[in-house]
């Protein structure tokens, strides 16, 4: 299906907001099966850029592949195979988490899922009849997560998920993250503050400053070239480290 193994492919993007170019000649390329970790700065565009490859903003110019269909003229038939979590998630709060899930994935047509399992994946099968108007944030971020992958996608966009998490629980998303990759096939697009977060799960990472990925590189090659890791890397490509991520 996948021309040349990659489930995201996108080139020359350009985003612009009443004449202001916030996206400009953007590219990124994820293989299947990797963790492409996401990093920039405030403002450097990630969550504009996640919000075009879902479908949510329609590109000023440029073209974007997911799992090698275009995202413009096949939206549909793209969003019924991609789970995303992109900004503060909306429930059905008066709801159980189980509850929501179950609509999710009757307007997703997979009723017949069952996503008690997803929710212990998750770590929230305790939560029952419980509301999610009562729920932490923490506990909102993983059901959010988990109605991310409940319909089993294949490729899965993540903007900061793991945002509100105790390390815990940062640990445990970790450790599924992996498995859904290894275990379930998916490949993941992650966006991280956390220099370290993305350090612990990313093949690729992928550094966007001013609307434009400036590199991309895997992991494997940034530890061998740099010493101090990830971190190095980072400061090194943002000039000396005068921005954060
Ligand atoms: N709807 C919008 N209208 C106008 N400008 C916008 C809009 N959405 C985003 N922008 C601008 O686009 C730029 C990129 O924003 P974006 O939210 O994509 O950055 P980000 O990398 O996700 O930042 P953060 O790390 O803070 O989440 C910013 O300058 C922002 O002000
Ligand atoms: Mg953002």
């Amino acid at each position: 299906m996948l021309s040349n193994g990659m489930i995201v492919e996108a080139k020359g993007l350009v985003k612009t907001f009443a004449g202001r170019e916030v996206i400009r000649n953007c590219s990124i390329h994820l293989p299947q099966g990797k963790i492409y970790g996401f990093l920039g700065p405030n403002g450097a565009g990630k969550t504009t850029v996640m919000k075009m490859l879902t479908g949510l903003l329609k590109p000023t110019a440029g073209t974007a592949k997911v799992l090698g269909m275009d995202i413009l003229t096949q939206r549909d038939q793209v969003l019924s195979r991609i789970g995303s979590l992109i900004e503060v998630p909306v429930f059905f709060e008066h709801l159980s988490a189980q509850k929501n899930l179950d609509l999710h994935l009757a307007y997703m047509n997979m009723e017949e899922r069952d996503a008690s399992q997803v929710l212990e994946m998750v770590g929230l099968s305790h939560t029952g009849q419980q509301p999610v108007s009562t729920f932490s944030l923490g506990m909102r971020q993983r059901l959010a997560i988990a109605r991310a992958i409940v319909h089993k996608p294949q490729l899965l966009i993540l903007d900061e998920p793991i945002n509100g998490l105790d390390p815990l629980a940062i640990r445990e998303m970790r450790v599924l993250f992996k498995s859904l990759v290894n275990d379930h096939g998916m490949s993941i697009l992650i966006s991280s503050h956390i220099i370290s977060e993305l350090e612990y799960i990313a093949d690729i990472i992928g550094i966007i400053l001013n609307g434009t990925v400036v590199c991309e590189e895997t992991m494997t090659d940034i530890q061998a070239q740099f010493e101090n890791g990830l971190e190095e890397y980072f400061f090194k490509v943002t000039n000396g480290g005068t921005e954060s991520a």
